[in-house]
């Protein structure tokens, strides 16, 4: 509807010739020679959904579900929690693109030709190994302009729900999650930030056991797929032979294609333009995406039995938050934590679950584990309590709403809602019943913490709202 007005009005002022529009009252109709909807869909394609886990954030793609809740309902509780904005490579992964680099340039190559032809002008976008870890904040990709940019369009969403209150939100202790927490802190409280929110960081150390935003499993027992998973796709070798032919001297094999991909994925991160980005094909990029379904599928997703009991912790506990309801728990329930501990979630809420273990041979298209519309750099799991009036189809009450990434998905086995929610009974007795047990599946030593208390022992100090001092040359943990 909003973009039909806009035309519209670009109509009226003069701006387009070719589109007459006819006003009846308040709505605008146009000529029949312009199509109401496209009927392309461009291959269906976007860079941005076969990276992994690597690049810039996306949203889902939706199921087409409204993303406002219908008329009869209201929110009235959000339950955020979101990984990191976008960021440099690992450090260890900079050791292995550093490899190919080295071996790019150091194979006597005067004049790039063909694909690489850019390289002549190109540099590395990481001139610093400090860089390694941090949040990026250049560009229009950038982390922290991510994380203020989703803190600005919450508050916007769920402003209304703000009653005032000094607000707690909570961060996992690593630099780059806080920062993210920090920067959507802002961006959500605006100029009330520094007296109205409340950082509270919660250590990443595994002897908090269940009290943890990053649980750990301490006895798993099914990473023997993770441990043997392939580095390499058979496309990736005709990347090579065709760099290698454009430039002679060259000896890029699948590994440094590989190495090279992973590069390129993280370069927007800081970078508007990526040049490397097209030297590869998009059937190159399908495979390197689906490197990176594999990874997150067996190693910290549904693929490791073990790892739906890690997200019970976060789920269970949610259900405490959901069922006492804003009045006693908040409205607002903000958390930051990494992409490994919002794939345990998704796999504790049974959703987006394969019909059958991902295969290590070929890509199952049409997988409902893209790694792209569930955990890219930013990504995010809000869940939604609405409070509906009664409509033909469903009775007055209290309501859930899974929303991952800004698209809706409705929970397998109750949907029967106003937006495809599930009553808050419903979910809760669903959940109760089918949560695996995190302290026996996972071992949890008895002397940690057996369960998630930290949302209700809460700080209301705002001393940890801010950066105090230089962030440290690849700081990962940290308590401030
Ligand atoms: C539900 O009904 C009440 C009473 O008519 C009304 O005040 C309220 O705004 C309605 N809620 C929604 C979400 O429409
Ligand atoms: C934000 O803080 C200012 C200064 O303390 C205060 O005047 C204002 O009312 C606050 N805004 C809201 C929406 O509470
Ligand atoms: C892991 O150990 C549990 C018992 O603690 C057992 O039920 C399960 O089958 C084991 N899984 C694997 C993959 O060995
Ligand atoms: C590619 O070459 C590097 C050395 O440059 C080597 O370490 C790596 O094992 C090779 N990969 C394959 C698949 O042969
Ligand atoms: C689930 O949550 C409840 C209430 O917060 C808590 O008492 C219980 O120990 C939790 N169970 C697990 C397995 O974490
Ligand atoms: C609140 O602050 C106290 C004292 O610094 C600390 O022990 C506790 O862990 C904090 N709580 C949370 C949830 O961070």
């Amino acid at each position: 509807m909003t973009s039909f007005l806009i035309s519209g009005i670009v109509c009226a002022l003069g701006l387009s010739s070719s589109v007459t529009a006819v006003a009846y009252g308040d709505s605008v109709q146009k000529s029949a020679t312009e199509k109401q909807f496209s009927q392309e869909f461009p291959e269906g394609y976007s860079f941005l959904k076969h990276i992994g886990g690597n690049g810039p954030y996306s949203e889902r793609r939706s199921y087409g579900i409204s993303r406002d809740p219908p008329d009869s309902c209201a929110v009235d509780q959000v339950i955020m929690i979101k990984r990191h904005g976008e960021r440099y490579p690992l450090a260890s992964t900079g050791e292995s693109i550093e490899t190919s680099l080295a071996k790019l340039y150091g194979a006597g190559v005067t004049e790039w030709k063909g694909d690489l032809a850019f390289l002549d002008e190109w540099k590395y976008y990481v001139s610093n190994k400090c860089w390694y870890e941090a949040e990026t904040y250049s560009g229009p990709y950038a982390g922290l302009l991510d994380a203020y940019h989703h803190g600005a369009t919450y508050r916007d969403r769920y402003g209304d729900l703000w009653n005032g209150d000094v607000t707690p939100f909570f961060s996992s202790g690593y630099s780059r999650v806080i920062n993210t927490a920090r920067k959507f802190g802002e961006g959500f409280f605006g100029y009330n930030y520094s007296t109205d929110a409340a950082l509270n960081i919660i250590s990443e150390s595994e002897t908090l056991g269940a009290n943890s935003l990053t649980p750990v499993c301490y006895n798993d027992n099914d990473t023997d797929t993770c441990d043997n998973l392939p580095t390499t796709m058979p496309v990736f070798k005709v990347a090579a032979a065709r760099l290698n032919a454009q430039n002679s001297g060259l000896k890029l094999n699948e590994t440094d294609i590989y190495n090279l991909m992973t590069m390129a994925s993280f370069e927007l991160n800081n970078r508007a333009f990526s040049d490397w980005i097209n030297v590869f094909t998009q059937d190159e990029w399908v495979a390197f995406g689906y490197l990176g379904d594999l990874s997150y599928y067996y190693c910290a997703g549904p693929g490791d039995k073990n790892m739906a009991a890690v997200g019970a912790v976060y789920v269970n506990a949610t259900l405490s938050l959901l069922n006492e309801g804003p009045e006693k728990a908040g409205p607002l329930i903000f958390n930051f934590a990494h992409d490994t501990d919002i794939t345990p979630i998704v796999a504790a809420l049974g959703i987006l679950i394969p019909s059958e273990d991902l295969p290590l041979d070929r890509i199952p298209f049409g997988n409902p584990y893209s790694i792209g519309d569930i955990v890219p750099m930013g990504g995010h799991l809000t869940i939604e309590r609405l409070s509906c009036n009664a409509t033909a189809m469903s009775e007055k009450g209290t309501y859930v709403r899974l929303v991952l990434n800004e698209a809706v998905v409705p929970f397998n086995k109750c949907q029967s809602g106003p937006g495809y929610s599930c009553s808050l009974d419903d979910y809760t007795s669903i959940l109760k019943e089918e949560l695996p047990d995190y302290l026996t599946t996972c071992k949890v030593p008895k002397s940690y913490p057996q369960y998630l208390d930290f949302w209700w022992n809460a700080n209301t100090t705002t001393d940890l709202n801010y950066q105090q001092g230089p962030i440290g040359c690849q700081e990962g943990y940290t308590m401030s």
